[in-house]
């Protein structure tokens, strides 16, 4: 298919109309001039007519032979006069060789003879009639050549209006390649606003758009080049300690030590696999929409996902000797990534059963708030200081309490709850539990529409 494009279709449009208009102009002319010519020549019939009349036509014909004899077919108005009696027999006829008949109608009449139309002015006087005629071809003739003389002017008219819009345009069209030319110079390390002080009104709102998206890429880029400065800064703590420990492993002479030494290595080694692995969901899950299957959805039942989440941690939750329960208080349903609704729920359980300690309990609820879908997960732990609520969501932030216990951690977890919350359009809001006691975190998914 042709790209389209704003000149061409100006151009099209505006020569168009001009064009329409011109012809309409030159018919607009044919006509009027048309019904001035009826009038004026009508008039010509009729005097002739009557002129004709005053005289004696019977013994009519010209006395002698008239030099310049000119036959009505050489001139310009082709006037025919006939007289004849009443009972059709001809008087007199300036057009001997053409044999024409017209009715008897008093007056103005439109005939046909000889296969063409005419104008006739009929005088009836007693036993004779007089006609003049005038064919119609010579009005309509008359009329065309008046009225194409309009052609020629307007058609140049036309060509100085198509020469005036090119260079308008051109001139008009001028600031869109300033603009690419401006956008072209962007690049990830240079992600500058454009200038819009030079930039024409009906330019503005897409450089505009252009520019917020800019802003959002080069913050984009902003962030992701802290997430790998993060990353790298995360990630050298744990291979620093595997160091020490394969250090300390090479030194071990004593076997007990030494069974214990590589049983601390491969934990440091899980610990940084799984740190590993939460970056790069986190990577995932904040990534573009496009990109690819992770991202399918399909309606998710919350309950289902809270009840497979917690049969799949009941083990761990023994372990620790925490009560771990799921309950659908109402079925919910939302249009969502399986995948990624069992992380997000996974982490919470994970972080629940973690800070909550022994003889803890927790609870997964899938239920609506306010008619939206939503899941809490409710535990009797320390729970979250108001002033550290707004932090546990950052990328690493782990708090002081969180670091003093045995827990190990990146502080990773809650970060992915946000991502993969965001993405879906629903809000995470951490409460107190029971009593103001633990920490209940909810997330509340968008209403069904
Ligand atoms: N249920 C909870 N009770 C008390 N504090 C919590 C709870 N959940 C999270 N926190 C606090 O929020 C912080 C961030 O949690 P997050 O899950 O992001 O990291 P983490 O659990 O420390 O590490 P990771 O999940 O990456 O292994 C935790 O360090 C902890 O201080
Ligand atoms: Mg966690």
């Amino acid at each position: 298919m042709r790209q389209p494009s704003i000149r061409r279709h100006l151009m099209v449009r505006v020569l168009g109309a001009l064009s329409a208009g011109a012809l309409i102009l030159v018919f607009a002319a044919y006509a009027l001039t048309l019904g001035e010519i009826d009038e004026v020549l009508d008039d010509g019939l009729r005097q002739t007519a009557l002129l004709l009349a005053d005289r004696d036509l019977a013994g009519a014909l010209p006395a002698g032979p008239v030099e310049h004899r000119a036959s009505s077919a050489d001139t310009e108005s082709k006037l025919v006069a006939i007289a004849r009696r009443r009972d059709g027999s001809l008087l007199f006829t300036s057009e001997p060789e053409m044999d024409l008949r017209f009715e008897f109608v008093a007056g103005r009449s439109l005939q046909t003879a000889r296969d063409a139309r005419w104008h006739v002015f009929t005088v009836i006087q007693g036993e004779r009639v007089v006609q003049v005629a005038q064919p119609v071809s010579v009005r309509r003739e008359l009329a065309a050549e008046s009225a194409s003389q309009l052609l020629f002017p307007l058609l140049g008219l036309i060509g100085m209006i198509g020469a005036m819009l090119v260079l308008a345009l051109r001139r008009g069209l001028q600031p869109l390649s300033a603009t690419t030319d401006a956008l072209a110079q962007r690049n990830a390390a240079s992600l500058a606003p454009l200038e819009v002080d030079s930039v024409p009104k009906e330019l503005l709102p897409m450089v505009r758009t252009l520019n917020d998206l800019l802003v959002r890429l080069a913050a984009a880029f902003e962030a992701q080049r802290h997430f790998v400065a993060d990353a790298a800064h995360e990630l050298r703590s744990p291979v620093t300690a595997l160091q020490l420990q394969v250090q300390l492993l090479e030194r071990c002479r004593d076997p007990a030590q030494r069974l214990l030494a590589t049983q601390e290595l491969a934990a440091g080694i899980a610990r940084t696999r799984r740190l590993i692995e939460q970056l790069l969901y986190l990577s995932r899950a904040t990534a573009d929409e496009s990109a690819g299957e992770i991202f399918a959805r399909a309606p998710v039942r919350l309950g289902d996902v809270a009840r497979g989440v917690v049969a799949r941690w009941s083990a761990e939750a023994e372990r620790r000797d925490v009560d771990l329960g799921a309950e659908e208080q109402r079925a919910a349903a939302v249009e969502a990534n399986e995948a990624q609704i069992d992380m997000l729920l996974s982490n919470l359980v994970e972080n629940a059963l973690h800070y909550a300690g022994p003889g803890g309990a927790v609870d997964v609820i899938a239920t609506e708030l306010a008619g939206a879908p939503a899941v809490r997960v409710i535990d009797n732990g320390p729970g979250i200081e108001a002033t550290e609520r707004a932090r546990v969501f950052d990328r690493f932030y782990r708090s002081p309490e969180a670091v003093a216990t045995a827990e190990s951690g990146s502080g990773l977890g809650l970060a992915i709850v946000k991502a993969i919350a965001e993405k879906h359009g629903a809000v995470v809001s951490l409460h107190s539990g029971a009593g103001g006691r633990g920490l209940e975190v909810r997330v509340v998914f968008p209403k069904p529409a």
